[in-house]
């Protein structure tokens, strides 16, 4: 069988290391998935860096646009980030009948609802496991681990770059913005780092994880966000020397009155598992009717950890495209549940 083609949009941080991981693991991948997967074409404002990536393996464009009105292309994977070109883009390519990847939360959060819908209706695909966690496979765990629960919470460190800070700003008495520089060279944080340190982008992430925990629509604007701006070195000694470490989680809750969604610093006690999260590193609780508690644990930001949940996406999208259509069952995003469609 011929090899599937994908359109690469952006090839920063994560595009580099989708182009990286999935030449380096094409044999598993390729038997994975069921047939070849060749990204087709790139598209960066930067054609001469994508160039220095891809060499001649794959041709290099700087109009994005184009690339979604190939008829050659089955699957966009949108990485350029940023809800407003990106939003264009992943809704021309769904016009157009291609499936989409995506690791962007914020375009996710913010319009998944329309998004959702209009893949819906051309019954193609919008996959998004790297757009919480990282490399943790936490949108398969919820929606296929973990599908016989009821969910009652979910809870978890979904920013790499604010427990980043507060690792080191612990443990090493650094400054809050050397960090930050620190964490931005890594390549953690987001291209507007008051996403990461306001806690907007661990809204965005727990609202995603919230409309597939309690089929809720997707409502970012619901959220209560706190970030990490107004602690000092003081309140994280303060909270060590009571035996406590402080935390950025994101939280969501089924209620009798409907979903908390909620991301705030929070202290949790020292000897806690997820109190021991350092790092860039992601934790991310989840607690079912069935299963009880459980704990996903890993890299949540960063080229190839985030690389992996985007080729994991793309298997699955080429597994789906690739089956027979009689026996296909519906992808929807999110699938309803018992629960009251608002966020309290
Ligand atoms: P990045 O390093 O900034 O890469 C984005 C690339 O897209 C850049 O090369 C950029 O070029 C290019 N680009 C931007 N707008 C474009 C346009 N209109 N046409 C063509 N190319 C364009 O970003 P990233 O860190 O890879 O993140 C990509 C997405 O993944 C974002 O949605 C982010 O939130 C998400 N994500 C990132 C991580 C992570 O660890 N970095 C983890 C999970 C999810 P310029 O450099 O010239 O702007
Ligand atoms: N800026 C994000 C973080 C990238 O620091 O977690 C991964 O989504």
């Amino acid at each position: 069988m011929n090899p599937i083609k994908v359109g690469l949009l952006g090839i920063g941080t994560v595009g580099s290391g989708v182009f990286t991981v999935l030449e380096r693991n094409q044999t598993e991948i390729k038997g994975r998935a069921g047939r070849g997967i060749e990204i087709a074409v790139v598209a960066d404002r930067d054609t001469e860096r994508a160039r220095s990536i891809v060499g001649e393996r794959a041709e290099v464009v700087d109009d994005a646009f184009a690339v979604v009105k190939r008829p050659d292309i089955d699957i966009v994977i949108e990485l350029i980030g940023g809800y407003t070109v990106a939003k264009d883009l992943v809704m021309q390519a769904i016009e157009n009948g291609k499936h989409v990847v995506t690791a962007n939360k914020a375009l996710l959060a913010v319009h998944g609802t329309e998004i959702f819908a209009a893949a819906q209706k051309k019954g193609v695909m919008v996959a998004f496991e790297a757009a919480v966690a990282g490399g943790i496979p936490i949108i398969k765990a919820l929606r296929e681990g973990l599908t016989a629960n009821r969910i009652e919470w979910v809870a978890g460190i979904i920013n790499g770059t604010t427990n980043f800070i507060l690792s080191e700003m612990r443990d090493k008495g650094l400054d809050f913005d050397v960090v930050l520089k620190e964490a931005q060279r890594l390549g953690y944080a987001e291209a507007d780092p008051t996403f990461d340190i306001e806690g907007v982008d661990a809204a965005h992430k727990v609202t995603l994880m919230s409309a597939i925990a309690f089929g809720v629509d997707v409502q970012f604007d619901k959220a209560y966000i706190e970030g990490i701006t107004k602690l000092s070195s003081a309140d994280i000694r303060y909270a060590e020397q009571l035996g406590y470490r402080i935390k950025l989680l994101g939280i969501t809750k089924r209620t009798d009155k409907g979903v908390e969604l909620r991301v705030h610093p929070t202290l949790i006690p020292a000897k806690r598992l997820i109190a021991n999260v350092e790092g860039a590193m992601n934790a991310v609780v989840v607690n079912g009717d069935a299963v009880g508690t459980t704990l996903y644990y890993g890299k949540g930001a960063g080229s190839e950890p985030t690389a992996s949940a985007v080729i994991a996406d793309l298997v699955d999208v080429t597994r789906m495209h690739t089956s027979d259509p009689a026996n296909r069952v519906p992808h929807l995003a999110f699938q309803p549940d018992s629960m009251q469609s608002h966020i309290q």
